[in-house]
């Protein structure tokens, strides 16, 4: 009969029988589900593995030291971390559209990737952490498909990879519960969904430095309450968003003209569709209080009550 530790045998015997001797390259996002291959790579073919961690300055605070820490220390996993985030910001400045900031995203984090594999000698296979779901919205042979919803969009065509997907038979619970498995942290394996272009469709407009700076911090203070109330696993996304709308408010003596802090929380079971979270309103107003105090910058905090459809997840 199945179990998960059978699992993990059986998927560490065949990694290394198709591997053998040779090099497994792995993009590795900071995610859940890449995480998880890279920890289940290590464990079945060790060094034999290089993982590229591309940090394009658009994650989540402490984010990136993170998955340094636990994939790279704790786990040992041999990570070349990227640090690109001028070349991203150069490229986004001036730019307000929704999808052409995505484009720019999708099209830079690509060659970011390529670039550092075509340095490394010898590597015949690429890891993805495609999902079983994955799979079935693609509706094609895996071998032939690289998940176009993840970052690792296209590889140059002189570039021949066999792909190794490891979690192509599972969902996203049974990958959770693998990672589980595997003794990965707790909070790693259970971290909710974050988007491939990261805070930058979470700023309404063009992204600058203060205005990352401020939907990070927030970002913090949301997680830190909802965490402090129990929630974390309980709400499916919440994360905040700089609205590009600047209101009047009041800020000590002062009449202020600042920045409009909108909260997104929701549960979903997919991700497809959602409603928008019911958080008691002592932690939404602590969110609130603590966000125009502690965040510069920002006199207001709504929260979004919409449900997906007709509104997205996210806001861009
Ligand atoms: P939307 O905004 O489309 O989001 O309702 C549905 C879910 O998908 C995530 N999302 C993305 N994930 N790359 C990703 O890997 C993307 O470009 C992207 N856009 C949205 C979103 O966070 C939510 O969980």
């Amino acid at each position: 009969d199945w179990s998960m530790a059978g699992f993990v045998d059986q998927q560490i015997k065949e990694i290394r029988e198709k591997v053998g001797d040779k090099k497994v390259l792995l993009g590795l996002s900071g995610g859940v589900d890449s995480s998880v291959v890279g920890v289940l790579l290590q464990r079945a073919i060790g060094d034999q593995l290089t993982s590229i961690f591309v940090d394009h300055g658009l994650l989540r605070k402490g984010e990136a030291e993170q998955v340094m820490n636990d994939l790279g220390g704790k786990f040992g996993l041999n990570i070349i971390k990227v640090d690109c985030k001028d070349r991203f910001m150069d490229k986004l400045s001036g730019i307000a559209d929704p999808e052409k900031k995505r484009k720019i995203i999708g099209n830079e984090f690509i060659e970011v990737f390529d670039d550092e594999a075509s340095k490394l000698d010898g590597v015949d296979f690429l890891a993805q952490g495609t999902l079983y779901t994955d799979v079935i919205e693609s509706g094609t042979d895996t071998a032939q498909t690289i998940k176009s919803h993840h970052n690792v969009g296209g590889l140059p065509e002189d570039m021949q990879f066999e792909l190794i997907e490891p979690l192509n038979k599972l969902f996203k619970d049974e990958v959770r519960e693998l990672g589980e498995v595997l003794g990965m942290p707790h909070d790693l394996v259970w971290r909710q969904p974050f988007p491939g272009p990261g805070l930058a469709i979470r700023i309404m407009g063009e992204i600058t430095e203060p205005r990352l700076e401020k939907v990070r911090d927030s970002d913090l203070i949301l997680r830190e309450e909802i965490a402090k109330a129990g929630l974390n696993e309980k709400i499916w996304q919440y994360f905040t968003v700089d609205t590009g709308v600047s209101s009047v408010g009041v800020t000590g003596d002062f009449r202020s003209y600042d920045t409009v802090i909108a909260i997104r929380a929701i549960t979903s079971i997919d991700g497809m569709t959602a409603d928008f979270a019911e958080i008691d309103w002592q932690v939404l107003s602590e969110v609130s209080r603590r966000i125009t105090n502690e965040v510069k910058g920002v006199n207001r905090v709504v929260y979004d009550i919409t449900a997906k459809p007709p509104a997205t997840v996210e806001w861009e």
